[in-house]
C-alpha cells in the first residue's frame, strides 16, 4: 500500500429512500411495486452512466443508518451476506444481499484516521447485518454489485454534542479517507448516502407509490433543499459547510449524520460546479442526486 498512485475519481450525492430500490423491482428486493419516484431514478440511471464511464476499483459509501456510538465502524471482512429489512418500512425493502469489501482499503482507512486521532474501528463479525442506507445507495449507483465496496458507519458525536463537533469530525474522516485512497493505489468512487431535507409524512398512502401523495414536507424545507443545491452547482462548498449546523437544525436535515460533510472532506471541499442529476421528495423529505467528477 504504498505506490500512492490511488485516486478519488468521483464523489455522488446518492440518498437511500427504500423507495427507490422498491419502485425498481430488482430480484433481490421481495415487495413488488407498480413504480413511482422516476424522476429521481432517472437521476440515479444517470450515475449508473457515469460510472461505466468510469475506470475504478472500489466505492466507499458512508451510510446515515449504521449509527454507531463509539467512533466510525468500518466494514472489514471479505464478505457480508444476508436479508436487509427497512425497520421503517418493512412493507418496501426486504432486500438480499450479497457484497464482496476492499477490506485492504478498509484497514488503511482505519490507520489514517487513528493516525488523527479519531475512533475508528474494524466490523469483524461476519454475521452483522449490513443497514440498509449502504444497500440502498449502492444499489441505486451500481446496481451489478460487481465492485468491492469500503461501508463507513456514522459516528453520532452531532448528537451527542453538536452540529459543529459532529462536522469537524467528519471533514477529519474525509481527509484520512483521502490519504488512505491515496496510499493505496486504488481508483475509488464515493457515495454519500443522505439525504437532504428529512421532516416527512407520518401516514402512508394506500399504494406507496401513488404520486399524488408526494410532494414536499414544507416550503420551507423544499427552499432550504433549494438553497444547498444552488451551493453545490456554483461550487461554493465552503460556504454550503459553514451554512451547514443552519440547514440541519431548520430543515432536519439528514447531513446531520455526516456522509455529505465526509465526502466534502475527502474532495478536499470542492470550489467546483457539481451536477445535478435529480431532484424529488420521498415521503416528503427532500432528495438530491448529485455528482462531483475530480478533476
Ligand atoms: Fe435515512
Amino acid at each position: 500500500m504504498a505506490n500512492q498512485s490511488g485516486k478519488i475519481v468521483a464523489g455522488f450525492l446518492a440518498p437511500h429512500p427504500p423507495h427507490l430500490v422498491y419502485a425498481e423491482n430488482p430480484p433481490q428486493n421481495e415487495p413488488r411495486s407498480e413504480g413511482g419516484w422516476e424522476v429521481l431514478r432517472w437521476g440515479y440511471q444517470r450515475v449508473r452512466d457515469s460510472l461505466a464511464a468510469l475506470d475504478f476499483d472500489t466505492i466507499i459509501v458512508h451510510s446515515p443508518h449504521w449509527k454507531t456510538t463509539t467512533g466510525t465502524h468500518v466494514l472489514a471482512l471479505p464478505r457480508f451476506a444476508s436479508l436487509s429489512v427497512d425497520p421503517i418500512f418493512p412493507n418496501l425493502f426486504r432486500y438480499r444481499y450479497d457484497l464482496q469489501v476492499d477490506v485492504e482499503l478498509a484497514r488503511a482507512i482505519i490507520e489514517e484516521g487513528r493516525r488523527d486521532g479519531l475512533v475508528v474501528q474494524p466490523m469483524e463479525n461476519p454475521d452483522f447485518r449490513v443497514d440498509y442506507g449502504t444497500i440502498t445507495s449502492c444499489h441505486l449507483a451500481r446496481p451489478q454489485w460487481d465492485k468491492p465496496i469500503v461501508g463507513l458507519s456514522s459516528s453520532r458525536s452531532a448528537f451527542y454534542f453538536s452540529n459543529e463537533v459532529g462536522q469537524e469530525e467528519m471533514l477529519a474522516l474525509g481527509r484520512a479517507t483521502r490519504r488512505a485512497v491515496e496510499q493505496s493505489g486504488r481508483r475509488v468512487v464515493l457515495l454519500a448516502s443522505n439525504s437532504l431535507s428529512h421532516r416527512h409524512f407520518t401516514a402512508e398512502p394506500a399504494v406507496p407509490e401513488d404520486m399524488s401523495a408526494e410532494r414536499p414536507y414544507s416550503f420551507n424545507q423544499y427552499q432550504w433543499d433549494m438553497h444547498v443545491i444552488e451551493l453545490m452547482r456554483q461550487g461554493r462548498c465552503a460556504q454550503l459547510l459553514d451554512e451547514m449546523p443552519d440547514f440541519i437544525e431548520q430543515a432536519t436535515s439528514e447531513c446531520k449524520d455526516g456522509s455529505l460533510t465526509w465526502m466534502l472532506g475527502a474532495l478536499e471541499v470542492p470550489d467546483w460546479p457539481a451536477t445535478v442529476h435529480a431532484y424529488g421528495t420521498v415521503i416528503g423529505t427532500g432528495n438530491a442526486v448529485v455528482e462531483w467528477r475530480a478533476p
